[in-house]
């Protein structure tokens, strides 16, 4: 057995004691104590995931671990917008966390539509629409908002495209004197030309003192921008690609700067509201096919795929701690960071747990950025596709270990049933499988865990009375491969080759696209019309990149041949320096986001497919781990807890109860005694909860909810509901 096949052994070994694991005296031991500098009312759920601390902790009790099996659906409200289902790939989905003030709960529609509600009853109070009654063409992703609030006035921050938008809480209007009426445009004051980006805020800002600090997703240079939240002036800018002169310059091409994207944060970010410090977590260097072949951004990439500490009145740097240095895997930090205390031997060292994609948690210091527990420098696999140079060295967390396997081998490939076995090992034996850090190849090489992680945007929760975090993670193997880009051929008309320039790369030479991440493009003409695709193809949406630089007639080129097929406007003139400059001429080209599964559709590793975990933070070791999650049919079939893709994160309360939807499959919202992993009550939701729950009182009643919009299932339509429970009375 290798080094690594006995550490899965080890993981496997910790799965199955889960059931009987008794807790240690020491574990007992806790002195009950605040959660360091959460300025929450316990009542309220006022910050995305719970506090700017990033632990979902909240000290609500009514509702407890024995209490919690008569927990009933109190309320639901239904916004009305799902549509899709990931079969026509046009699938909506829900990932807000909602807050709650005040026994008012906040949410966002799945269009993007900020609603308050009575928390008591789900009765709608109002609603603000950022589109103004525009129709929306592209479906919307948003995560919360952000709040602030000087005592008399409350205001809410809704990120909507490119748009930051000031509304008044109690009038549900924007503020007209934020910005240009209310709204501050994203895409300007990047130092690039606003058409050729695509703009837009999936995780909310957060609030320091009169400051909105923001990240950013999209097709765009990922600088974190700070504006004033009575005007909506930019107060700071702090530049994630570094500009000539600014440290970590070196570590890109020289012109990067001014030309590529990336580095952007999109997960959110945690505030050390005592010290003034915001803790930012980035993405990395490339954008979209760009991820896997970095050929055009040769170096470190300073401070893609880093935690940064900044200052968060200034902007000024205070630390960086690289995790993958010249990112070929797309492992962007998914997560904000938790702010926790480490106790070692009597005394609380300050620090932090950033969860990777990569299934490491890191705890550092709070103040330094420096490891607390061991990290090894390791050599790494050289890149064998022509023009890439992968770094030649990576960090490896050595404790706490991995939440989440590292390596699919022979030995760890689904047994499922024999008929799987032997079509994914066929499959394996094609494929490259040597471990964390292998870069993507033209053989095609496994990525484990895969492109959505590991640890995902849900991030993680901690209990500062238990001193545990809590955190779940996928584990489902993906497959990474370049193809040589294919030289146009002459024959083809100006539409065809702009779309196998531009689009093709993402949503597939037939057009297919990759369901559920890119949509098939094949019956786009009957959803737009030509003039909506020309549009579309303008201004982008979410991870749909902006081609604001295309030419007029470039654009109605491929707008009339996607629509029709028909490839039938000669004269277009097609840009040639737009298709340079837009990186199109990369000689590789990243084949598609493809998952590893077996000949049904089922993941092409042995179970746990996904797991929730609770860490203690002041030993490194895991206490409990469960699967999270089921395939029902399998299930009926007798294949139970092997856990299942999950999205969306826990929270944690002083009641003893972790709460967790997230299963992809089973569309379950569950609550586990945190103490143990033992699961307490269970609720199918009319479809799956990818999102991160709340919790609060209203009308002296302690509430959990939670947004179900569904979306990641082929077989299922999508949905559009907010419930929220409490316990029977
Ligand atoms: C980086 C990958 C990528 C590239 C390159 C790309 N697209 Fe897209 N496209 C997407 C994604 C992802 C979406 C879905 C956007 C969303 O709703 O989040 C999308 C959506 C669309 C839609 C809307 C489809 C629908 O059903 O909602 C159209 C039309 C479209 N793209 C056309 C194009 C054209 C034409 C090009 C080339 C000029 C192009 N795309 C290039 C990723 C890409």
């Amino acid at each position: 057995m290798t080094r690594r096949a006995a550490m899965f052994a080890r993981m496997h070994g910790l799965l199955q004691v889960t059931a009987s694991l008794c807790l240690t005296t020491s574990t007992l031991a806790w002195a009950e104590q605040p959660a360091a500098q959460v300025d929450v009312a316990a009542s309220d759920w006022p910050y995305y995931r719970g506090n700017t601390a990033g632990t979902a902790y909240s000290t609500l009790d009514e509702i407890n671990r024995d209490n919690a099996k008569s927990l009933r659906l109190a309320w639901s409200f239904d916004t009305a917008e799902a549509s899709g289902s990931a079969w026509n790939t046009e699938a909506s989905d829900m990932e807000c966390n909602p807050l709650a003030i005040g026994g008012k709960v906040y949410v966002v529609s799945p269009k993007g539509r900020l609603l308050k509600l009575d928390g008591a009853t789900g009765r709608l109070i109002w609603s603000f629409d950022p589109a103004d009654g525009q129709p929306i063409a592209s479906l919307h992703r948003l995560r919360g908002i952000a709040r602030w609030t000087n005592g008399k006035e409350e205001r809410l921050f809704l990120t909507f495209e490119r748009g930051l938008f000031a509304i008044d809480a109690s009038t549900g209007r924007t503020i007209l004197g934020f910005g240009e009426h209310g709204r501050v445009d994203l895409a300007q004051g990047l130092d690039r030309d606003p058409r050729s980006l695509s703009v837009s805020v999936v995780s909310p800002g957060v609030v320091f003192q009169d400051l909105i600090i923001l990240g950013s997703t999209g097709n765009l240079p990922g600088h974190i921008r700070a504006f004033d939240v009575h005007t909506g002036t930019m107060r700071w800018i702090f530049h994630t690609i570094p500009y000539p002169g600014e440290e970590g310059y070196e570590t890109w091409p020289k012109e990067a700067y001014r030309t590529l994207m990336g580095a952007n944060n999109w997960a959110g970010m945690t505030l050390d509201a005592v010290r003034g410090v915001i803790y930012i977590p980035l993405a990395s260097g490339g954008m979209a096919q760009r991820d896997f072949y970095g050929a055009d951004r040769l170096g470190d990439n300073l401070f893609a795929n880093s935690l940064v500490a900044l200052d968060a009145s200034t902007g000024k740097k205070i630390w960086a701690y690289q995790f993958v240095r010249h990112d070929l895997w797309d492992r962007d930090l998914p997560a904000p960071p938790t702010l926790i205390a480490i106790r070692r031997q009597g005394t609380d060292i300050e620090a932090l747990a950033q969860i990777t994609k990569s299934g490491e948690v890191l705890l550092l210091d709070r103040q330094t950025g420096i490891p607390l527990f061991p990290v090894h420098e390791e050599v790494a696999l050289p890149s064998d596709v022509p023009g890439e140079v992968a770094a030649p060295t990576q960090l490896r967390t050595l404790q706490p270990r991995p939440f989440a396997r590292q390596w699919l081998t022979e030995d760890t490939l689904t047994q499922r049933t024999p008929e799987a076995h032997t079509a994914v090992l066929n499959t394996f034996r094609m494929l490259r499988s040597r471990g964390p850090f292998d870069p993507p190849s033209l053989q095609g090489t496994v990525i484990l865990p895969g492109l959505d992680g590991g640890g995902e945007w849900g991030g993680a929760a901690f209990d500062p009375t238990t001193r545990l975090l809590y955190i779940n993670a996928n584990e489902m193997p993906w497959i990474l491969r370049l193809k040589p880009r294919t030289a146009m051929d002459d024959k083809i008309g100006p539409g065809q080759a702009v779309y196998l320039a531009f689009c093709a790369g993402c949503h597939g030479q037939q057009r297919l696209g990759q369901p559920p991440v890119v949509p098939s493009l094949v019956e786009v003409g009957k959803r737009f019309t030509e003039s909506q695709i020309n549009h579309i193809i303008e201004t982008g949406n979410g991870r749909m990149p902006a081609f604001g630089t295309l030419s007029e007639p470039a654009r109605s080129a491929v707008a009339h041949f996607i629509a029709t097929g028909i490839d039938s406007l000669p004269d277009a003139t097609i840009d040639q320096a737009a298709v340079q400059s837009a990186g199109a001429g990369a000689p590789y080209i990243f084949e598609g986001y493809q998952k590893f599964l077996d000949p049904e559709g089922y993941p092409a590793i042995s179970p746990p497919w996904g797991t929730l975990s609770a860490l203690n933070v002041d030993t490194g070791q895991y206490l409990w781990r469960v699967p999270l999650g089921e395939y029902p049919e399998l299930a009926a079939e007798g294949y139970k807890d092997t856990g299942s893709e999950n999205y969306g994160g826990p929270i944690v309360t002083a009641g003893g109860v972790l709460f967790i939807a997230a299963t992809v499959y089973d569309r379950k919202f569950r609550a586990f005694d945190k103490n143990t992993g033992h699961l307490l009550w269970e609720y199918v939701l009319p479809e799956a909860g990818h999102a991160t729950p709340a919790t609060y009182l209203a009308r002296g009643r302690q509430f959990v909810v939670i947004a179900a919009g569904g979306g990641k299932d082929p077989k299922r339509a999508s949905g559009s509901k907010i419930l929220a429970f409490s316990l029977t009375r």
